[in-house]
């Protein structure tokens, strides 16, 4: 891109923010010659924002149309993050952006003023919770990617405090959602989003449904010694979900059709935002507490935030489990590196290490501003980025005709694995992102794990290149593809479309489902290429003819697969109900479906009444036609089975875990809120509000000991 055309006005918001965003890249590079594009980006901080970043060249009025644009886009991408949990850009691309907003408020601090203010805090409610006022205010984090700048942080304060080496503790930055949780006489009574920092959602229920949180403070420690409990604390910490739990729920969506989560991050923030949790959320969520919001009284405050951590252990809440200490600003590089050395073996995302003043007297002395505290500071890992060549885009057919663009790279190696492609999601996403092939793309390993697309090189676009037209027909059976109003993905309508046949078997054959061994893609390939596979169905009549001739192999083979099918014809239930390949029916749903309804025509029955299931209901009968006897779940207990339960409050001897896992073993459902369709709820000590709300609705009310006469069958 020629300097002049990035310094003219561009009618799109979109393209003016690109172009300041290019306008920025240059000038830092101008300024730090002989450093590569990542380096010189990652040497400027929010902190040491400075006029100086801002070319001459604009005159007020760009200036003015400019700061709105990037206000405007910060905003949505605030929005994005923060209230739908789908964030666009990487968290990086992000901090550039605002980056560059406040070197322009620097450089015209009245035409800022002029300009309606972006918050610096964001705004995560979502207007679905009851909300609820903080008690002190959450704050947020001055972020660097600079090591210059955490040595003049640690000056800055040294001088303030008039002290040589300050002593400080470095704690990984958790990557989640923010939390604030209250105990009141050492029993949990809210849990609360960060909301605009001032006000936040109320999501106690979710929280106690989702994360394992110790609901009472221990009031005594292991040696016996009395362990004081304030009598209101308001703690702080992060909700995420680790590495493990994301890879089993992103698998349990793939399986079930669904759009798997780019980053643990959205996971964690997009279950605790649902009203109706999803079951296999459950116990999903982690919570590491770092810090307090207020206590009461302030003289049950430790001392620093060494001391912090060991009292939140006394009371058996889930802290920070590994921490770094520093004096001086040589050791708090060297500790922050340590840190990041660290990093890999992290079972939690982090995206950088946040820098505290160990003393909370010193930590009161400098005080906060109005969005962030003085006292600390968010050093920001830098994500591996690579750029790269677009070979071409393909377009995958999912199973439910769901049609994808693929962007095919010439590979990079990134975070120490080769990229060859990556997802560009959708129609929609790849007409915003305007990717072509023959383009160069900046690719980062989201969360360290998917490979994404976050820019493209425009100055090194073909002369001759033009937009990627999307196709108008599906790729495999040339059905002109569909949209559903609202939705941002295209779809092939047809049924019988050999793409989505192939992903269909090949999910039907997958190990989470039938587990036919020998069926894997080649095979699956070979029978419907063949014609002898139409329909899942016609897995169940296949001959040893059909076999041989779809070129699998001589007799031995083809009587291995037989016996292979012959034996699937028992299998569980639940094996066939997930293997339907029913939009939002995984693993764990379709467990509890087979547990319900115990029967394939039990099941096909109850779906009589809902016309989008038509389908699936031709192929069960099919299925029963073709001779498959799933075996049901071992028998469960007619008085739990199919019935929902909503648990409240402490029970005498279960855990609500324990509860959860008896209900369900017996066929039951738990629920996260009282409704008409509650059967009963079973109240423990100091229940919530879900007793009245029973009461309210005439929803039956148990103890403990009725639930376990009702587990024992009685
Ligand atoms: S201390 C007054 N410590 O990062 C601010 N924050 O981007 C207290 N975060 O708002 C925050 N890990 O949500 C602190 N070890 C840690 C953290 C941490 C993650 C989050 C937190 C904060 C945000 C700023």
């Amino acid at each position: 891109m020629q300097l002049r055309s990035i310094l003219q006005w561009h009618p799109r918001p979109r393209e003016r923010v690109q172009r300041l965003l290019v306008l920025g890249t240059l000038l830092l590079l101008l300024g730090t010659t002989g450093r590569c594009a990542t380096d010189a980006a990652a040497s400027v901080s929010s902190t040491t924002t400075t006029a100086a970043n801002v070319p001459a060249a604009l005159t007020p009025e760009v200036a003015q149309r400019e700061l709105a644009a990037l206000r405007a886009e910060v905003a949505r991408h605030d929005a994005l993050y923060h209230q739908k949990a789908a964030p666009e850009i990487s968290d990086f691309a992000y901090d550039q952006l605002k980056r560059r907003l406040r070197a322009l408020e620097a450089a015209w601090p009245k035409l800022a003023r002029a300009t309606p203010a972006v918050s610096e805090v964001g705004d995560d409610r979502t207007g679905l919770f009851q909300t609820y006022r903080h008690r002190a205010p959450m704050l947020s984090l001055d972020k660097t990617y600079a090591e210059a700048d955490l040595r003049a942080f640690q000056t800055r304060l040294a001088k303030q405090l008039g002290a040589a080496a300050l002593a400080f503790v470095v704690e990984p930055k958790f990557d989640g959602l923010a939390v604030s949780v209250t105990y009141e006489r050492g029993q949990l009574v809210r849990a609360v989003t960060r909301g605009n920092g001032v006000e936040g959602d109320d999501i106690t229920a979710n929280v106690l449904a989702l994360c394992r949180l110790p609901r009472r403070l221990r009031a005594t420690c292991d040696d016996g010694t009395p362990n004081p409990l304030p009598e209101r604390i308001e703690l702080r910490g992060e909700l995420f979900v680790t590495f493990a739990e994301f890879q089993r729920l992103n698998a349990e969506r793939e399986a079930a059709g669904e759009t798997p989560f780019a980053h643990p991050r959205n996971l964690a923030a997009g279950a605790i935002r649902q009203r109706e949790l999803p079951r296999e959320a459950t116990r999903a969520l982690s919570v590491a507490f770092y810090g307090i919001g207020a206590c009461e009284p302030a003289s049950a405050l430790p001392l620093s935030q060494q001391a912090l951590h060991a009292q939140m252990r006394a009371w058996g809440l889930p802290g920070v489990a590994q921490v770094w200490t520093a004096r001086g600003a040589d050791e708090l590089w060297a500790a922050v590196q340590a840190l990041a050395r660290a990093r890999p073996g992290f079972a939690f995302p982090t995206d950088g290490a946040v820098i505290k003043l160990d003393s909370f007297a010193q930590q009161r002395e400098v005080g906060e501003s109005d969005h962030a505290p003085r006292w600390a500071i968010a050093y920001k890992f830098a994500p591996e980025r690579a750029e790269t060549l677009v070979r071409g885009i393909t377009v995958q057919v999912g199973r439910t005709g769901m049609l994808t663009p693929v962007a095919e790279l010439a590979p990079v190696t990134l975070g120490g694995s080769t990229v060859a492609r990556a997802t560009l999601h959708n129609r929609a996403e790849l007409a915003r992102l305007d990717i072509r092939p023959g383009d160069f793309v900046s690719v980062e390993k989201a969360g360290e794990i998917i490979p994404a697309i976050v820019g493209v090189n425009r100055a090194h676009r073909p002369a001759d290149s033009a937009p990627y037209v999307f196709p108008a027909v599906c790729p495999a059976c040339r059905t002109p593809v569909v949209a559903r109003a609202g939705e941002a993905a295209v779809r092939c309508p047809n049924a019988d479309c050999p793409a989505q046949l192939r992903r269909r078997l090949e999910h039907f054959a997958s190990k989470a489902c039938l587990a036919l061994e020998g069926f894997g893609p080649a095979t699956v390939d070979a029978l419907v290429t063949s014609g002898r596979v139409k329909t899942l169905p016609d897995l169940y009549r296949l001959q040893r003819n059909d076999l041989t001739a779809a070129g699998l192999g001589g007799e031995k083979t083809a009587e291995r697969l037989l016996a292979t099918i012959a034996a699937s014809r028992r299998a569980e239930l639940w094996r066939f109900i997930h293997g339907l390949g029913v939009p939002q029916v995984g693993a764990t749903s379709a467990k509890a479906l087979a547990r319900q309804h115990g029967s394939l025509a039990a099941l096909a029955a109850e779906w009589a009444e809902k016309p989008e299931l038509a389908p699936h209901r031709a192929v069960i009968a099919e299925l029963l036609a073709a001779g498959v006897e799933p075996t049901p779940p071992s028998a469960a207990n007619a008085n739990l089975a199919g019935k929902t339960v909503v648990l409240t409050g402490t029970l005498p001897s279960l855990t609500r875990a324990q509860a959860t896992a008896k209900i369900e073993a017996a066929g039951g459902k738990v629920s996260g809120s009282v409704s008409r369709k509650t059967d009963f709820v079973v109240a423990g000590a100091e229940p919530g509000a879900k007793l009245a709300q029973a009461r309210a609705l005439g929803v039956p009310v148990i103890d403990e000991d009725e639930l376990l006469q009702l587990l024992a069958g009685e």
